[in-house]
């Protein structure tokens, strides 16, 4: 099989925070490239800057210096209206603690995505074929029982198993996915992993951040963020 096409570029990324008068810098230098049909593993200790650089990919923050592209456009020259279109529809991101909106039931949570950016009439004309593709995505994350539940009514891995069906819902062509096996058990843990592997094999190109080394080893390529750098 030939090289597949890159489609996330990053180079040069650097980051740093202002704590006071302090300056801590996060990312040095940091050059990823991440093709089509990749599942890869971002690895790191607690504070190595991995869901800041998963942010920056995602287009919900922004480098000091670098840049990020994305199907050979640069993040940082897009209009506000293409750069909302890149973080809704190009990208789905996972949070790493879940990010559910707890007055919304799991359908309703899993269809906020097509909602967003609609115009109430175009919301009533399209809403069919969203509860159509959220209804699939329940199906896809076995959540079909669920769908009336709040996420309060969910264990943790169900409730990752919406925040992963939210992320899906715009048929994301990259899924970010920030320690999504992070807070639950081992058991649990491997069946969202399972739930991505499958995505995988299905086509889906993914980047997951984790800092657990047995997570990391079932991706097929592992990127390790120390010292504000890159090792592949
Ligand atoms: N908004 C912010 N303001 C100031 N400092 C920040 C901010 N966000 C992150 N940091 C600091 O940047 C560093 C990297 O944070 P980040 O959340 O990217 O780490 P991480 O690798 O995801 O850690 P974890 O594994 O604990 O989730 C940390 O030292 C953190 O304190
Ligand atoms: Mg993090």
């Amino acid at each position: 099989m030939g090289k597949q096409a890159a489609i996330l570029k990053a180079d040069g990324l650097h980051k740093a925070y202002r704590m006071g008068t302090a300056r801590v810098k996060v990312l040095k230098g940091v050059d990823l490239t991440v093709r089509e049909g990749d599942f890869a593993a971002v690895i790191g200790a607690s504070g190595s800057g991995k869901s800041t650089l998963l942010h920056i990919l995602g287009g919900l923050d922004r480098p000091d210096e670098g840049t990020v592209s994305f199907d050979g456009r640069d993040l940082s020259r897009m209009r506000a209206r293409e750069l909302n279109r890149y973080r809704n529809e190009m990208v789905g991101f996972v949070f790493q603690f879940y990010h559910l909106l707890d007055e919304l039931n799991v359908l309703e949570n899993v269809l906020l995505p097509a909602m967003v950016s609609r115009s109430i009439a175009g919301w009533f004309m399209s809403r069919r074929v969203a509860r159509r593709r959220a209804a699939e995505v329940l199906e896809q994350m076995g959540l079909s029982d669920r769908a009336r539940h709040k996420p309060y009514q969910l264990s943790g891995g169900e409730r990752q198993r919406v925040a992963i069906g939210r992320a899906l819902m715009n048929e994301p062509r990259l899924l970010l996915a920030d320690e999504p096996t992070g807070n639950l058990d081992s058991t649990t843990g491997n069946g969202i992993l399972a739930v991505l592997e499958r995505l995988n094999q299905a086509g889906q190109t993914i980047v997951m951040v984790t800092h657990d080394e047995r997570i990391a080893a079932r991706a097929e390529r592992t990127i390790t963020l120390a010292d504000g750098k890159i090792r592949e």
